[in-house]
């Protein structure tokens, strides 16, 4: 059967089939946000922890609101408020949660690897909400379900990313799943930040410090956020970064005149992305959230769910509302 994942760990070992039925499954639940009465059914009954090693919003509320959607209830774990500030380690900490019964589990971990770890050890289903500098699956994923619905497929397509590669598990991820069909990368950033070992992640793949170099021909900009604390004068000021790096209305009609402009969040306006990019027709800043949700819940349902890939969908069929 097409997904019978038992958890998510990466986009690395996805098949392309994969890839395009968890996308497939997605498309319902987009359409699903629009409903006046958002709630779902599909996963009543059914707890996901939400189990967040590392700060975060968007991905957290994201996730938190798509189990919600589809009926599940939830148990939330934040870093700052748990016994892992009293120095617990990583696996008592989700053994425990485990003993209260959840149905699945959703894990974002500053050490790359956290989540297969921890899939190696429970009997529950395992969802990576970002792990280190290793991957960031559901983002990679609702980026291409924004492109796929922007640009009319996922194939072949010149993407250039911006920032600072190197320790960003969201390129990672979107190199792996992008690489998959036949995309074209180009990876530009300052020199720390593009070494040239990131173009052995995937075939296809160029580095870059060149901004121009690497905007030329692109269909799909894709900027990353810089983290200011990795900005270290005299290696590189924000003002340098902002005059070498960002992306402004000058530089982005270097690329095709369609090209997609994307960002995964959070976004520092000003610094790797000017604001009339930022809120210009060709970003889709807003639809990467929105899509982020469906794809979320499309996951939930299958892994947690365990519903078969020939099931009716739950967004289609009326008698699954929860009222
Ligand atoms: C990203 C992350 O945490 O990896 N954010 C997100 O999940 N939307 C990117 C980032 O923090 O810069």
């Amino acid at each position: 059967m097409l997904l019978r994942l038992p958890h998510l760990l990466g986009v690395e070992g996805l098949t392309r089939e994969q890839i395009a039925f968890i996308l497939d499954q997605a498309k319902p639940f987009q359409e699903f946000q629009r409903h006046p009465l958002k709630k779902l059914a599909t996963l009543r009954g059914k707890t996901v922890a939400i189990a967040f090693f590392e700060s975060s919003t968007r991905t957290r509320i994201s996730f938190t609101t798509a189990a919600s959607r589809l009926g599940a209830d939830t148990m939330a774990l934040q870093a700052e408020a748990s016994s892992l500030s009293k120095g617990e380690s990583l696996l008592d900490t989700v053994r425990t949660l485990e003993a209260m019964r959840p149905d699945g589990i959703v894990i974002r971990h500053k050490s790359s690897g956290a989540p297969a770890f921890v899939a190696e050890r429970l009997e529950i289903p395992v969802l990576n909400a970002g792990d280190g500098m290793h991957e960031h699956p559901t983002q990679a994923l609702l980026d291409a379900l924004t492109i796929r619905d922007r640009k009319g497929h996922l194939e072949g397509w010149n993407l250039t990313i911006l920032g600072d590669i190197f320790h960003s598990r969201v390129a990672r991820s979107n190199i792996h799943l992008l690489s998959k069909f036949g995309a074209r990368i180009t990876l530009c950033g300052p020199p720390m930040w593009v070494p040239r070992e990131l173009e052995a992640l995937a075939p296809g793949v160029r580095c870059t410090s060149c901004i121009e170099d690497a905007l030329a021909n692109a269909d799909i900009v894709m900027v990353l956020r810089v983290q200011t604390e990795r900005l270290h004068e005299p290696a590189l000021a924000p003002g340098d970064y902002i005059l070498r790096y960002q992306l402004n209305e000058k530089r982005l009609r270097l690329a095709r005149p369609d090209a997609l402009v994307l960002h995964p969040g959070p976004m520092i306006r000003g610094l790797e992305i000017d604001p009339a990019v930022a809120d210009g027709p060709q970003s889709a800043v807003l639809e990467q959230v929105t899509n982020g949700l469906a794809v979320r819940m499309a996951l939930l349902y299958h892994l947690v769910g365990s519903a078969s890939a020939d099931a009716p969908h739950p967004a289609k069929d009326r008698s699954n509302a929860s009222d």
